[in-house]
């Protein structure tokens, strides 16, 4: 399939137009950003570790039953992906307590939560992408109801699936941010899975190895992300 235009940059990615209007290129970048882009800076070789870890677990879970974006990877950091509707929501799971829910809810980073949780926040930058219920995503229809059932559904078994492959290679899955896009009718995971959209620690000695670094100013950064891409074994 031909590369064509860029449609659209965001912090991290580039998605370029093909051929078929139902297909386009996402291109991963080093760019890093946090709390809605008031910090910027660059993680060298981020780009390659989050486009080959994003399409080997999308494989990884289509095997699994959850459909993807994911259809080739045309290089380090290029990748062929379905063309979908994004849903305006950022699923996020959590398994251990960490981040804005220790904030929130005052609970220590690290407290283990007697089952998974699920909360959305809507896509949108502008508003700094504020929490919402189902109520509120109905109410103001950024998903309907069986859309909003069936990613759900997918979200609790994608952390199915990634809490049991994580810990094959010795890390725990604390949290996670998903995203999902309409195709032809059907609700498919989309975006990226990377240590940008995961919070991943070491499953014994707790180090953080993932994007948590960068936001707090941790140091190791890059060190993080190539110790995650070594554990996938995936050259
Ligand atoms: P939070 O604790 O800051 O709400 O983050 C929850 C999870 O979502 C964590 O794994 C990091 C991820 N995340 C993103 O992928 N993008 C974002 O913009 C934010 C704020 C969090």
């Amino acid at each position: 399939m031909e590369k064509k235009e860029q449609l659209y940059e965001g912090k991290a990615k580039k998605v370029f137009a093909t051929d078929d209007a139902d297909y386009c290129i996402v291109s991963y970048k080093d760019d890093a950003t946090a709390f809605n882009g008031e910090k910027k800076g660059t993680i060298a070789g981020k780009g390659v570790v989050n486009n080959r870890m994003s399409n080997m677990l999308c494989k990884l879970l289509e095997q699994k039953g959850v459909p993807s974006h994911y259809v080739e990877e045309l290089s380090d950091r290029e990748t062929l992906v379905k063309k979908v509707d994004i849903v305006p929501l950022e699923v996020i799971i959590r398994n251990t307590a960490a981040g804005s829910f220790s904030k929130r809810f005052g609970i220590a980073e690290g407290t283990k939560l007697k089952c998974p949780t699920l909360e959305y926040c809507l896509k949108d930058d502008a508003l700094g992408d504020p929490m919402i219920n189902d109520t509120q995503i109905l109410a103001i229809d950024a998903a309907t109801r069986e859309e909003l059932d069936k990613i759900a559904a997918m979200a609790y078994k994608v952390n199915e699936v990634l809490i049991e492959f994580f810990r094959t290679i010795g890390i725990e899955l604390i949290d996670f941010k998903i995203e999902f896009g309409r195709f032809h009718g059907d609700i498919i995971l989309a975006d990226e899975i990377s240590p940008d959209t995961c919070r991943l620690w070491d499953i014994e000695t707790h180090q953080k190895l993932d994007k948590d670094r960068f936001r707090r100013d941790m140091g190791g950064v890059e060190e993080a992300y190539a110790e995650v891409f070594k554990r996938l074994n995936l050259d």
